[in-house]
């Protein structure tokens, strides 16, 4: 097995749930104060180790590729007006150490089906990182690099784990497997996708992380759509779970679940209370805005 070098992004979800925001620009580019969900996510890829940055675009997602593109008339002019920390700043969010790849998925069928966009460029001894953008990590280290570490000394396909509420399993992928202590691994015995509260093998959810062994490309290629009519990434996983094996793991740090709007907005208040020049005025104005709300 060779060192874990690849991401793919499945960038080509449509993102009705943030219409109209979403009608002419992908979800994966609306912001987080200033910066755009899927830079949060190559971010932490590259502070993994990635060099190689697979994005599976649909229509719409042309902005994506300007986003991690050079733009020598946009350098130009920042450093004419003295702005040469943010031009350098711009330069460095895909280092020079790093390609990106672009794959067309021209339909929306499902996260398997994105996955395997990008079959072509990934060998059956190369693993691969996916990460979901609208699962915004954060960790004192980068989710996706605690993941790097384990894979280095474990070798196996492993998932990012999180506990949810009983209620919330019909939104996930759900692991049968013991819930590992917070920063280690555990075995994957079964991994199910959505299952309504109570026919679930656990309240641990897969959230946007995963490093899968390039095997998998093989067994999505024949794959045929599971529930909801799309190509699960989660009937894969389960063969390799038979196969190979998989790791769940419990990572250190917290996920905003940025594919819903009320994840958004913890994500974007989280955000704005961290922000180093934001901070104190942020906190001032949401105490200010909650005594007005408690005078009404
Ligand atoms: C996808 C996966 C699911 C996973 C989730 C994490 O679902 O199919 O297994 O738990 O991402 O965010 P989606 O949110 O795209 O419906």
């Amino acid at each position: 097995m060779r060192p874990l070098r690849t991401a793919i992004f499945p960038v080509a979800g449509l993102g009705t749930r943030f219409l109209p925001a979403t009608k002419a620009q992908p979800k994966e580019m609306l912001t987080v104060i200033d910066k755009p969900l899927i830079q949060f996510a190559v971010e932490e890829a590259v502070s993994a180790g990635i060099t190689r940055l697979i994005f599976v675009i649909g229509r719409t997602k042309r902005s994506i590729a300007d986003h991690f593109d050079a733009n020598p008339e946009l350098d130009m002019l920042l450093r004419s007006k003295g702005k040469d920390k943010m031009a350098d700043y711009l330069r460095a969010i895909v280092p020079p150490s790093c390609c990106c790849i672009y794959f067309r998925q021209a339909e929306a069928l499902g996260l398997g089906h994105a996955v395997a966009c990008a079959a072509p460029v990934i060998d059956a001894d190369e693993p691969f990182a996916v990460l979901l953008a609208d699962d915004l990590m954060d960790g004192t280290v980068p989710v996706l690099a605690q993941m790097a570490q384990q894979f280095e000394s474990s070798g196996r396909s492993m998932l990012a784990v999180k506990e949810v509420a009983p209620s919330e399993t019909g939104s996930y992928g759900i692991v049968d497997a013991d819930l590992p202590p917070e920063g280690e691994l555990s075995r994957v015995r079964g991994m199910v996708e959505k299952p309504a509260e109570g026919s679930a093998p656990s309240n641990l959810a897969v959230v946007g992380r995963y490093i899968l062994d390039g095997r998998i490309m093989d067994m999505l290629k024949d794959q045929a759509p599971g529930s909801g009519g799309e190509v699960l990434l989660t009937d894969a996983i389960s063969k390799l779970i038979d196969g190979p094996g998989v790791d769940a793991y419990r990572f250190k740090g917290h996920r905003y679940d940025c594919g819903s709007k009320i994840g958004f907005i913890e994500a974007t208040m989280a955000h704005a209370l961290a922000h180093p020049e934001y901070g104190a005025q942020t906190r001032s104005m949401m105490r200010a805005l909650l005594d007005a709300e408690k005078s009404k």
